[in-house]
């Protein structure tokens, strides 16, 4: 198969990447305390040994008293963390990679199978983790803009300890997404809303923070996704002009690069055109987007929490997608995490020796 899409450079503002792979944002929970460890920077270097073009960090939670559910999550803030950061890109620009860090607060969560619970209660728009599930207090005005602050003192240490970009996590019914989500919010304030431009403000205020901390030459991504893991077929948008009406303000705000996640790249968004998120994303705002989802992989991922195994598959539907414009990004999460080489193959066409995914991977650093 000619992948040779997949392998043309990339440049946009402070990213410059050498193809269009993207390491997907996965946790591992291999950092205790909250502080990347020596192996967790070898594990990130060894994908940019590998060939991927742009790495994105697992999430890594800004400086709130509970925006983890877990204790093995890496920080963003705090001397001890971002010193292990800083060894984490050192050793990926050491491998010729490029890296951003996926800067995350989850909101309101239901408590950790490990028993462990942050310092204060879970945070979030109305406390709800989703419909019914109150686990969490309503943030009030001061705590909101503490947050805001505290994303943007975030992506401001991505750039100075060296990042090529910045991700912020917006999807996923985490805590931005709680925002946009009737499910979770129903502040009366500023922040809530009939309306999804309405239930955005938080995310249009977290976005201008970053881009203020950043400047305009650094690359900001936001990753957004539909669909929640407390309800897999929800969509925030139904239509293109609800899409529209939620995404050109975040663009306007600050976006370079949408990262649109779905669980099956190849599912349409709307009725009447098989373009995906990511297409759609990218004809409505104009600007870059990645997309993701089950590439070369024949199961999806949460499927693959519950113990499904996935093999290896075609890429064709991708590369038919991709050649005709529709995504500038590809972003691979299991197949990166069970193997380093992933990327490598792919360009040197070396299938057989493609691995597919099995639960096994998540229990250890596959190097
Ligand atoms: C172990 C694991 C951890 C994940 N953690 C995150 C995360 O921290 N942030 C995020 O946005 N998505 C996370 N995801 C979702 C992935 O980024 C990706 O969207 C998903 O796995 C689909 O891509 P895939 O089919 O190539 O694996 C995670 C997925 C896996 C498998």
């Amino acid at each position: 198969m000619n992948t040779d899409s997949l392998f043309r450079p990339f440049s946009l503002k402070s990213l410059n990447i050498k193809n269009r792979i993207v390491m997907a944002p996965m946790t591992r929970s291999f950092s205790p305390d909250g502080i990347p460890t020596p192996e967790v920077a070898v594990y990130y270097r060894k994908r940019a040994e590998g060939e991927v073009g742009l790495i994105l960090s697992e999430g890594t939670v800004i400086d709130r008293p509970a925006s983890s559910n877990d204790k093995n999550i890496p920080h963003f803030y705090g001397e001890q963390a971002l010193s292990g950061w800083k060894n984490v890109i050192d050793q990926v620009h050491g491998a010729g990679g490029k890296m951003g860090p996926q800067i995350w607060h989850m909101g309101v969560m239901e408590n950790h199978h490990s028993g462990w619970v942050p310092s204060s209660h879970f945070e979030g728009p109305s406390g709800f983790n989703k419909p019914g599930l109150l686990n969490g207090k309503a943030m009030t005005e001061t705590d909101i803009a503490d947050t805001i602050a505290a994303y943007g003192r975030a992506a401001a240490e991505a750039k100075r300890l060296g990042f090529d970009c910045v991700e912020i996590h917006g999807a996923h019914g985490y805590l931005i997404d709680q925002f946009f989500w009737t499910g979770t919010n129903d502040r009366k304030d500023v922040f809530g809303g009939k309306t999804l431009p309405e239930r955005s403000r938080f995310a249009i205020e977290v976005i201008k923070e970053v881009r203020k901390q950043v400047g305009d030459d650094f690359a900001v991504i936001i990753r957004l996704s539909q669909w929640k893991p407390q309800e897999y077929t929800h969509k925030l948008a139904v239509s293109p002009a609800e899409m529209e009406a939620w995404l050109n303000p975040l663009a306007e705000a600050g976006v370079d690069i949408f990262h649109c996640s779905q669980r099956r790249f190849w599912e349409p968004e709307f009725e009447g055109s098989d373009l995906n998120f990511a297409g759609w994303a990218k004809k409505i705002t104009g600007k870059a987007t990645i997309t993701v989802g089950s590439v070369g992989l024949s199961g999806e991922f949460l499927a693959a929490f519950a113990g499904e195994s996935s093999e290896p598959s075609s890429l064709e539907e991708l590369l038919r997608r991709m050649d005709r414009g529709d995504f500038d990004l590809v972003a691979v999460g299991r197949p990166l995490l069970a193997d380093p080489f992933w990327s490598q193959k792919i360009r040197e066409d070396r299938t057989a020796e493609l691995k597919g995914f099995t639960k096994a991977a998540l229990s250890e650093l596959v190097v």
